[in-house]
């Protein structure tokens, strides 16, 4: 990675309002390094969406991940994009390569027919502005554009790749502000969701509708969309036993929810909450938030061979506002690594217990996940 631009020359071109938003620009090459490596774990004032390991040497990670899930009940629609800058030894379930730049794109039609794509790009810009940014993956028919817009700004995903047959766009507007593991994002914050396991969560919600021709076919749905990155400088598996993870929009509510064990057995978590645009809660303080699985193959902590479970319940504070009891059922497998990880669509219901133990009970959608790598 070659940081370019200098803060003088780039203030002439991105003056806003009365103050310049400083803009980074960063090459990617495709190949390989065979380079030490290195990885940022605390946050700057800025640049929460900007690239956190460089270079690119087969110990690294560092990667752009979207997704929209339908919001429409009877739907199965979803769609994942995932633009990685990693080694395929670094990841789980990669193909060997010596490439470092994948796309990947999942999409769930809404009667559950599922497409998967991989394309391969020769060089990777991402231009981080403020704490947003935006992707071209050259060569592969893969971007995404954040535009300044309006007062939240908005992301637009572009896709024209005619070897997966694929066009159309993703369009993403924030219903949720940004937060690092432990809290909002400002500077000075840790950014390991677990040992040497970088994550900055650009967008936990958003409004968004996503409309693409797949192989002559339309897949136009509306629904929660999401945005993260994730880094190491170090193989997944070096770090990671087991983690749920997900996000979900019920009632008023957007939230998110990490929860992590490390290889030695500590479990480290994420809560997030927001409401109208203001967070409720941001905190990787133990007891913040607690995820479970739930029916078949609920055993806790998952192993490789335990199978995959019904469902997860969570335990959320969301501080003044009192607390969500949440179920989290699995509607429909998106993606698989057969038996170490499995994505899912689902439905979450819950409850509410407010201060005055007023109890309210509602509904809404989810997209989420699970790992488990140790036997
Ligand atoms: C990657 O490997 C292929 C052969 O598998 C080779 O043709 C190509 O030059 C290699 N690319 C790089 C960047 O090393
Ligand atoms: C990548 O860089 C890191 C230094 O952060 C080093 O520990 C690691 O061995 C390197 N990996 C490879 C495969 O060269
Ligand atoms: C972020 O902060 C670190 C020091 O904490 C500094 O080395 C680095 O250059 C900063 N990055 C950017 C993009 O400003
Ligand atoms: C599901 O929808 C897709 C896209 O519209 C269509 O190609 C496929 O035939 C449908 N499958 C079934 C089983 O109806
Ligand atoms: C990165 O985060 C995304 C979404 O949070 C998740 O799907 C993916 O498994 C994570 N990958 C790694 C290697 O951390
Ligand atoms: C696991 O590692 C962490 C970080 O080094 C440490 O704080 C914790 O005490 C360890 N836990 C156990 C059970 O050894
Ligand atoms: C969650 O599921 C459990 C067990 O099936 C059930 O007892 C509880 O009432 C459910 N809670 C909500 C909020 O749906």
């Amino acid at each position: 990675m070659i940081l370019i631009g200098s803060r003088s020359l780039l203030l002439a071109s991105f003056v806003v309002f009365a103050w310049a938003t400083v803009s980074n620009i960063y090459h990617i090459p495709s190949a390989l390094s065979n380079a030490p490596n290195h990885a940022q774990f605390t946050s700057n004032n800025t640049g929460l969406d900007a690239p956190k390991v460089h270079p690119i040497n087969a110990s690294a990670f560092d990667w752009w991940y979207f997704d929209v899930v339908s919001t429409d009940p009877a739907s199965f629609a979803s769609a994942v994009v995932v633009f990685y800058t990693a080694s395929s030894t670094a990841i789980p379930g990669q193909a060997p390569s010596n490439m470092t730049l994948p796309v990947q794109i999942w999409l769930t039609f809404p009667n559950g027919t599922q497409i998967f794509a991989q394309t391969q790009a020769d060089a990777a810009t991402v231009t981080a502005e403020g704490d947003f940014s935006s992707g071209d993956w050259h060569g592969s028919g893969f971007s995404w554009q954040y535009a300044q817009d309006s007062g939240t700004g908005s992301f637009n995903i572009l896709i024209d790749a005619p070897d997966s047959q694929i066009k159309g766009t993703i369009n993403f507007q924030p219903r949720a502000p940004a937060h690092y593991p432990c809290g909002p994002a400002q500077g000075g914050q840790n950014m390991e969701v677990g040992p040497q396991i970088g994550w900055a969560n650009a967008l936990p919600d958003a409004v968004s509708t996503v409309d693409l021709i797949v192989s002559g076919t339309k897949l136009s749905f509306s629904g929660a969309g999401y945005h993260d990155k994730n880094w190491s400088d170090q193989p997944l598996i070096s770090n990671l036993a087991s983690w749920y993870w997900g996000h979900g929009r019920i009632g008023p509510y957007s939230i998110v929810w990490f929860d992590f064990l490390a290889l030695n057995g500590t479990e480290y978590v994420s809560a997030y909450a927001s409401k109208g645009h203001s967070i409720l809660v941001a905190s990787c303080e133990p007891g913040s938030i607690r995820v479970r699985p739930t029916g078949q193959n609920s055993m806790y902590p998952p192993h490789i061979s335990t199978g995959d479970p019904s469902g997860y319940h969570i335990t959320l504070g969301l501080g003044t506002e009192g607390s969500l009891e949440l179920n989290v059922s699995v509607e429909v497998q998106i993606a698989a690594i057969p038996p170490i990880y499995t994505r899912s669509k689902g439905r979450v219901t819950g409850v509410l217990t407010t201060v005055g133990r007023e109890v309210e009970e509602m509904a809404g959608v989810a997209l989420f996940e699970q790992f488990a790598l140790t036997e």
